[in-house]
């Protein structure tokens, strides 16, 4: 079942498969035991170095191009005009494919004016290399600015994610401009695996604390999540969320942790975050 968002008119798989960290033959078989447990969606990008083994594992899972989403993103170096589109060209090259789903721009970088950005990835956008934009760790005012600079619709704001972090500015910023949002280390990289209300929840529905996770993003609406695992077993389970329903209270009491406000991915590059009110 692939459950799905609208946005400007685009259904969007709400559950897809993270690739940071796979390299080689293990992003490829990965990507391939990803599809084969009815992901749809893949999310790699420049800075992970695997974008030729993941468009093997694409290939080798055989499933219909038009029926899978990939999104790749282009890092920061490659911001200029003219230098974008050749990155995406690189991109497409390794992974064997003639068009992504989605490009997003990694992290917004201060030394590039954004219009020049926004000009030259709407250009790659009108030439066919890609079906959408989007954009990854933009504030809200970075944000706004980024709507208002394109001409194609920004789908998605790929930002840190999981029920331990407070994400509330961004979340509705991104709902009030019609975006969605990609929820990255859902998993908060292994730290929801110990949580107790997780974990107690999914006793009750005889799941694990990551697979409560994920169906917490599921039922949310607008919110798209991208699990990572270099394991099938592991990745499959992630998968594994269509058969149970979270109820308000669960989702509440899931949705209260973010009070802990723990965010991992603060690179010395990163803009100044929003503050939760
Ligand atoms: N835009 C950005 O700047 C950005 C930044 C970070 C991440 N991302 C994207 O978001 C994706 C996901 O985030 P992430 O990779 O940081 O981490 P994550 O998905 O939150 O967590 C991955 C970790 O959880 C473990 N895991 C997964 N499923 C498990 C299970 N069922 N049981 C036990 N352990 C399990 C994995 O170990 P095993 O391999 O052993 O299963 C791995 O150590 C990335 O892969 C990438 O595509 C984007």
């Amino acid at each position: 079942m692939t459950l799905t968002t609208k946005h400007f008119g685009v259904d969007i798989p709400v559950i897809g498969f993270g690739t940071w960290k796979l390299k080689d033959e293990t992003a490829q078989m990965c990507v391939a035991k990803a599809i084969e447990a009815g992901y749809r969606m893949i999310d790699t990008a420049q800075a992970y170095e695997n974008e030729k083994h993941v468009g093997r594992g694409i290939r080798d899972a055989q499933l219909p191009r038009e029926d899978l989403w990939v999104t790749t993103k282009v890092w920061m170096s490659e911001f200029k005009q003219g230098d974008l589109q050749a990155s995406i060209d690189q991109s497409l090259d390794r992974m064997g494919l003639d068009q992504l789903d989605l490009v997003l721009l990694h992290w917004p970088n201060r030394d590039v004016p954004l219009e020049e950005t926004l000009d030259a990835l709407n250009d790659a956008h009108a030439k066919g290399m890609t079906k959408h934009i989007g954009v990854s760790n933009f504030t809200t005012s970075q944000m706004a600015d980024a709507v208002k600079l394109s001409k194609a619709p920004i789908i998605t704001n790929q930002v840190e994610y999981h029920p331990f972090i407070d994400q509330t500015p961004v979340l509705e910023a991104a709902h009030s401009l019609g975006m969605s949002i990609t929820a990255f280390s859902p998993l908060a990289q292994g730290k929801v695996f110990d949580e107790p209300v997780l974990k107690e929840i999914g006793e009750k529905y005889g799941k694990s604390a990551a697979q409560v996770a994920v169906r917490w993003f599921a039922q949310q609406p607008g919110i798209i999540t991208i699990p990572r695992s270099s394991s099938p077993d592991h990745l499959a389970a992630n998968n594994d969320i269509h058969d149970f329903e979270l109820t308000p209270q669960e989702m509440g009491r899931i949705t209260s942790l973010k009070a802990n406000n723990q965010r991992l991915i603060d690179p010395s590059w990163a803009p100044n975050w929003d503050n939760a009110a």
